[in-house]
């Protein structure tokens, strides 16, 4: 099968569908918003040592692990905007196709392209929050706050730490029941820009196909899904194919 009949079979898919759809999306599908991604091409993991997103080493070493954290994350993210393919996706969420997204996206465009909080599952948390290590109040990264050379809490001074999920910290548990629950109840999921190696975010594509669900993976590279979990691999850019599906979709 070709690219065109592909698209042509994901379109059938999608509006011949009993019920809606879900997507589920990776760093890639913010390259193109100019936010690197982790592996594969031009990944941060090809240059920097992750460990100063691994929760020990931030309990002992808070300082420098912020000065990595703000240049790594913090410095570029609020210059990111949301690409075509956010855009897209967020058409297909209010003309009914899609019910829910589950990202393991930190950066929020999904929400800044339109999708009401509440349809976006976070399963990896978020840079908008940070919260602190000894009272748990929550704030938003305001500038003054992360820019002092250890942010900390303004009520007890306690240190603040971005409410992403560090190496070796537990998947908050209402994006985890959420995400869980959507990829058992989809009729077919877009898997989009993700390398599903990272348990357990790589697991929700193969629940939903377990459920029934059609996956129809977008990639420029096969992932650990494309030969085992995944139905109609496109290969490409995400806010390419994301252009040819919208093609063939009424909105
Ligand atoms: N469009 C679509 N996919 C793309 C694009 C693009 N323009 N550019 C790259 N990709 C693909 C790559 O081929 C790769 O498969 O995006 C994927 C990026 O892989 P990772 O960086 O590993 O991203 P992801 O799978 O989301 O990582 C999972 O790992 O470090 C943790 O918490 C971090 O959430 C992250 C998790």
């Amino acid at each position: 099968m070709d690219f065109a009949e592909k698209i042509e079979k994901c379109i059938a898919v999608i509006k011949k569908a009993p019920a809606a759809g879900a997507a589920f999306t990776g760093a890639g599908i913010s390259v193109e918003s100019g936010i690197p991604p982790f592996r594969g091409a031009g990944g941060l993991w090809n240059k920097v040592d992750p460990s100063f997103i691994e929760l020990s080493r931030f309990q002992r070493e808070p300082e420098a692990c912020w000065s990595k954290i703000r240049e790594l994350f913090y410095n570029h993210w609020d210059k990111a905007e949301p690409n075509r393919a956010h855009i897209l996706l967020a058409e297909m969420v209010r003309a009914g196709y899609i019910k829910g997204i589950i990202t393991q996206n930190i950066d929020c465009l999904h929400q800044r392209a339109g999708i009401n909080h509440d349809l976006v599952h976070e399963f990896h948390g978020t840079l908008d929050a940070l919260v602190c290590l000894k009272c748990s109040a929550q704030y938003k990264p305001e500038r003054e706050l992360i820019e002092q050379n250890l942010p900390t809490c303004p009520k007890c001074g306690g240190v603040l730490k971005p409410d992403f999920v560090f190496f070796s910290e537990g998947i908050p548990q209402e994006a985890f029941e959420c995400s869980f629950q959507l990829a058992m109840n989809c009729s077919w999921m877009l898997v989009i820009g993700t390398t599903g190696e990272i348990m357990p975010a790589c697991e929700i594509p193969r629940q939903a196909k377990l459920h029934g669900a059609t996956i129809i993976e977008i990639n420029p590279e096969p992932s650990a899904l494309t030969g085992s979990v995944t139905d109609i691999y496109l290969p490409g850019k995400a806010s390419v194919v994301m252009d040819a599906i919208a093609k063939g979709l009424d909105f």
